[in-house]
């Protein structure tokens, strides 16, 4: 281990490259443009010995009051000499008053655990090349003029209001929608992630509404690979499974200073926007 004297900085556009260098070190997929979006729309600090990235943290504000930690990330040879805990309390108290959620590899569940972190439930990653998927028929493509009740969804299911990720969604492609008597009531969304494409958020009043967006969204997709981050307690993994997704292992969702407010019955997030966003 390495002893070169730390300092903190912002996280400002040109440590992007730095960033990216350590996510693909931590065998990440993200390319810079991930970086980039996740960047655009949160605050965040790096650890630098010199002018060289050794350690990233971001914090993405959703309204006023909840926020995602996330990219979190030491370089290798710095590990185990406190920077993890410095950069992760820094955004954290970027957070203000909000609440903090996050998701924790094992790596990073027993510092999430001493900065008083509770797990809430458990996220698996299935990922893979696309089979055969039939395209069900109650689901269809709408393009930014659905923004308002994608929005109003959204915020029903997360409990707190993620209109930047969507405004920055929407310029990625259209977003699969379920409606009932004309007002939707169900949406997914995709867009170019990693090795290939992501699918999610995927939200949805049930996990037969959800199975249909996401197979509606794959019917496209033959032989490209996809990736998808979904509750575990979703059930939606045998889908997954029986379309080439194959499941390549979870994360623990954690939150802090939760107010406990019950989510709302109708619909519910069953595909995260990514492991960073939620
Ligand atoms: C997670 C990670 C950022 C931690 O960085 P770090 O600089 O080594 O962390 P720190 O040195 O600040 O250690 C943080 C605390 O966690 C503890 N800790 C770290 N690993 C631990 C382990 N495996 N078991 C128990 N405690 C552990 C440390 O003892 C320390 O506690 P202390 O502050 O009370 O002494 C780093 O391991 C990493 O980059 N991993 C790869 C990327 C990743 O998975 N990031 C997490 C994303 S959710």
């Amino acid at each position: 281990m390495q002893t070169e004297t730390f300092t903190l900085a912002p996280f400002e556009a040109h440590h992007l490259d730095g960033a990216l260098g350590l996510s693909r070190a931590a065998g990440w997929a993200h390319r810079r443009e991930d970086w980039e979006m996740i960047w655009s729309l949160s605050e965040g600090r790096v650890a630098l010995v010199g002018d060289r990235v050794v350690g990233t943290a971001l914090m993405t504000p959703f309204g006023d009051t909840c926020s995602a930690i996330n990219m979190i990330i030491v370089d290798e040879s710095q590990r185990g000499r406190g920077l993890g805990r410095q950069l992760t309390s820094d955004v954290m108290e970027l957070a203000g008053d909000r609440e903090c959620r996050l998701t924790a590899t094992s790596d990073g569940l027993p510092l999430y655990e001493k900065l008083g972190f509770v797990a809430t439930h458990q996220i698996v990653r299935h990922q893979g090349v696309i089979g055969h998927v039939d395209t069900p028929e109650n689901v269809g493509w709408i393009g930014r003029e659905a923004l308002p009740a994608i929005k109003a969804l959204d915020r029903a299911a997360f409990g707190a209001d993620r209109d930047a990720l969507h405004n920055a969604l929407a310029k990625d492609g259209p977003f699969a929608v379920i409606r009932n008597g004309g007002n939707i009531v169900a949406f997914g969304a995709t867009r170019c992630f990693g090795r290939g494409e992501v699918v999610g958020p995927v939200v949805a009043e049930n996990a037969e509404q959800a199975r249909d967006l996401i197979a509606f969204i794959l019917s496209g997709k033959e032989g490209r690979f996809v990736r998808i981050d979904v509750l575990e307690q979703a059930g939606l993994s045998p889908w997954l499974e029986s379309w080439g997704l194959a499941h390549e292992g979870g994360v623990v969702a954690m939150a802090r200073g939760a107010t406990g407010e019950a989510q709302t019955p109708e619909v519910r997030t069953f595909g995260l926007a990514s492991q960073a966003l939620g």
